[in-house]
């Protein structure tokens, strides 16, 4: 059982009134009520520059935020990524953190060989997944490739595993009975922490 759970809140709109930040809240309060430490990084609210080359990724200055997000990525058992789908995929903002965050001496490391170092073991993650489009579309038609590509290229690929996946579709037009369920859904899985 995860006793440390972060939250990183991956919509770029920070108002907090999306389903996102609902599903989110939800989560936290299903994860709360069984005794785990939540913490929350909200991307939309951090300022960083975009990694603009290779040599910048792997060493370049970090600001504040990044490294204080690296601690608590480290010092976490369990990590619930939320983002809605834009253009197929995670909105640029967050992309820009996780390529800030998910650095070679903090995520994978290339040794002599070429063989990577997977920084991140021990740790378990799930992916929360908002779109317009309802989920099996995403899933069976495009495959779900982004969705693949964060799982294996970066989450798993710096050992993070098991990764679990949630996705909500059609989510401009459900009811709110579906909507109630789906943050029922939430709060039961961060109460089971994972
Ligand atoms: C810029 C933008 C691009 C979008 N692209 C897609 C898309 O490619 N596929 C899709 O199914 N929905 C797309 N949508 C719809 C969003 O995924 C949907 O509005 C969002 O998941 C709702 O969740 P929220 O209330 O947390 O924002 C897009 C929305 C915006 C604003």
């Amino acid at each position: 059982m995860p006793h440390r759970i972060t939250i990183i809140q991956g919509h770029p709109d920070s108002d907090g009134e999306h389903l996102c930040h609902a599903l989110a809240n939800a989560y936290r309060s299903g994860a709360e009520a069984s005794d785990f430490e939540v913490r929350v990084i909200n991307v939309a609210n951090l300022s960083f520059p975009l990694i603009s080359s290779a040599e910048d990724f792997k060493n370049g200055p970090r600001p504040a935020c990044i490294r204080e997000a690296q601690s608590v990525i480290r010092t976490s058992d369990h990590l619930l990524l939320v983002y809605p789908l834009w253009l197929g995929t995670m909105p640029a903002l967050l992309k820009g953190f996780l390529e800030q965050v998910f650095r070679y001496d903090f995520a994978f490391e290339p040794d002599a060989s070429g063989r990577f170092e997977k920084k991140l073991t021990g740790r378990s993650a799930r992916v929360m997944v908002t779109m317009g489009m309802p989920a099996l579309g995403y899933r069976y038609y495009f495959g779900a490739h982004s969705l693949k590509s964060l799982e294996r290229n970066v989450l798993k690929f710096s050992g993070i595993s098991p990764v679990r996946e949630s996705l909500f579709g059609a989510v401009d037009s459900v009811s709110h009975k579906t909507r109630q369920k789906w943050l029922q859904r939430a709060t039961r899985l961060g109460a089971a922490g994972r």
